[in-house]
């Protein structure tokens, strides 16, 4: 039977937690002294504990999802070349549309960057790594100086808003107050911070305490940041001031071109409406790419994870050889203001399907006390994903990139690190400067034999660097910041 106490909201909590099978949250609340007792009892508040029977669940996987319908198709895309008999386009066009909303101050950029980072380990918001291979500037200054490029370009002060999580929203202010938020415009610049969910015991389905006054939570995915959006005021803030349309980013990509005229274009312009919610896509080079893929399911489109494509659909070819399923996802998209309002207002809300992830998580043994700073990976965090909305859509756009627009810094070493990301940024910025006519060396491989790093503010597509004061060649060996 649930002890009762002189405090009915204690007892509420506490009857509310043992039905969910999460009556150990409260193992300590006696031993605690007033101020740790509600602040407790507010972070049990938070993480909604009528909820918990339900993430538990899912947390041990007794509700797995990922069934593969019937009649999943490829989706169609636009062409990176808008001349490619596959689906010719009018790139001036959307250019120039894309561009009429930008100048009319209705676009503003977006950038989740609330995540851990525990792969790549580094000790800070992960925008606040290096990412300049030659001036090592780190990853916010680099869509800082995109923003305030493009800001110059389009005659407007293009708005940015970051979203934190609660673990790491004071490291990335203050971070930015340090470095004079790198030169945006007072107000340009704006945060707020996700929602948190809690943290299981990948075993037992407990919710693993972090400290005795604490229960154990991680920031809710990116795809919280379309709730978070709305609650925070952040989407009132920004249509009060005219946007419509957000380029949405990850702050793990240096590449990505964050102010884009000719997506927003097409997102903006293509069908008879606006798109609510458009995407990236760069083709897969080889089926084992561990991308997720663009599908279409029931008429909407929508990302099959590469863990959930069956090998048969990753591997099978059309007529002229390529993959079917190679429309990889980078992350990228444009966002409707409307669209956000809408799932958020809608009766009854909406939500996006939880995913798992096994991570190791030091915490307090509820029954001891003591601290466990476990060796293998112990809970499971749950994280819904932003992509998860695009078969909540009612039109949507698919427009094909190159790679040179994706270079994420995910780990610390091999795929997707530092490295890579340095070595793609090269890569990218020479062929730009050879199209400028500069001549650039090269190893055997054909790799440059150099390492060259330009600014968003020197160019922000190969065609500015048109009639720039440039070297005629770049030494082997250099490293070169433009
Ligand atoms: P990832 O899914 O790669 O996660 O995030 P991560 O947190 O950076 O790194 P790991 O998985 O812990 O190693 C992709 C983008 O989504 C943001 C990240 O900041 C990054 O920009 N993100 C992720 C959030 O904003 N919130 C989250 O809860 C998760």
């Amino acid at each position: 039977m649930t002890r009762t106490t002189a405090d009915p909201r204690l007892d509420a909590i506490r009857r509310t937690l043992e039905r969910a099978g999460q009556g150990h949250l409260l193992a300590f609340y006696d031993a605690l002294d007033g101020p740790a007792r509600a602040r407790l009892l507010a972070a049990i508040d938070s993480i909604e504990p009528a909820r918990l029977a339900d993430l538990a669940r899912v947390a041990i996987g007794a509700d797995s999802a990922a069934t593969i319908p019937d009649d999943l198709a490829p989706a169609p895309y636009y062409p990176r070349d808008p001349a490619s008999p596959v689906r010719p386009w009018d790139r001036d066009r959307f250019r120039a549309a894309g561009e009429a909303i930008i100048r009319a101050g209705q676009a503003a950029v977006f950038t989740v960057a609330g995540g851990q980072g525990t792969r790549l380990g580094f000790d800070g918001p992960k925008g606040c790594h290096p990412a300049g291979p030659v001036t090592g500037k780190p990853l916010f200054q680099v869509l800082a100086e995109q923003v305030r490029a493009a800001s110059a370009r389009f005659g407007v002060a293009i708005p940015w808003r970051i979203m934190t999580s609660p673990l790491n929203h004071d490291a990335t202010t203050a971070f930015f107050d340090t470095h004079g938020s790198f030169g945006l415009a007072p107000g340009q610049v704006g945060f707020f911070r996700q929602g948190v969910l809690p943290t299981f015991d990948a075993r037992t389905g407990k919710v693993l305490l972090a400290d005795k006054d604490a229960p154990a939570t991680n920031p809710d995915g990116h795809g919280g940041s379309l709730r978070a959006l709305h609650r925070s005021g952040a989407l009132d803030e920004l249509a009060g001031l005219g946007v419509e349309h957000l380029f949405y980013t990850q702050i793990d990509n240096p590449l990505v071109r964050a102010v884009d005229p000719i997506f927003l274009g097409l997102h903006a312009r293509a069908d008879d409406s606006s798109a609510e919610m458009s995407s990236k896509m760069i083709a897969k080079a080889d089926p084992a790419e561990k991308v997720g893929v663009f599908c279409t399911a029931g008429g909407r489109l929508r990302i099959i994870e590469y863990s959930d494509l069956p090998p048969a659909l990753a591997e099978a070819r059309d007529d002229t050889g390529e993959l079917r399923f190679k429309a990889g996802s980078p992350a990228i998209h444009v966002i409707a203001l409307g669209f956000i309002r809408r799932l958020n207002e809608a009766p009854g809300g909406f939500a996006l399907p939880l995913h798992r992830a096994l991570k190791r998580v030091p915490h307090v043994d509820p029954t001891t006390g003591e601290r466990v700073d476990p060796a293998e990976p112990n809970a499971v965090k749950l994280e819904t994903f932003v992509f998860d909305a695009l078969p909540m859509c009612e039109r949507s756009v698919v427009l094909e990139t190159d790679r040179f627009e994706f270079a994420p810094i995910k780990n610390a070493t091999g795929a997707d690190s530092p490295e890579t990301c340095a070595r793609l940024q090269t890569a990218r910025n020479a062929a730009w400067l050879e199209a400028a006519g500069v001549r650039v060396p090269r190893n055997k491989a054909g790799e440059p034999d150099c390492v060259i790093e330009i600014s968003p503010l020197t160019a922000l597509e190969a065609d500015d660097l048109a009639g720039r004061d440039l070297p005629a060649a770049i030494e082997p060996g250099a490293r070169v910041a433009l």
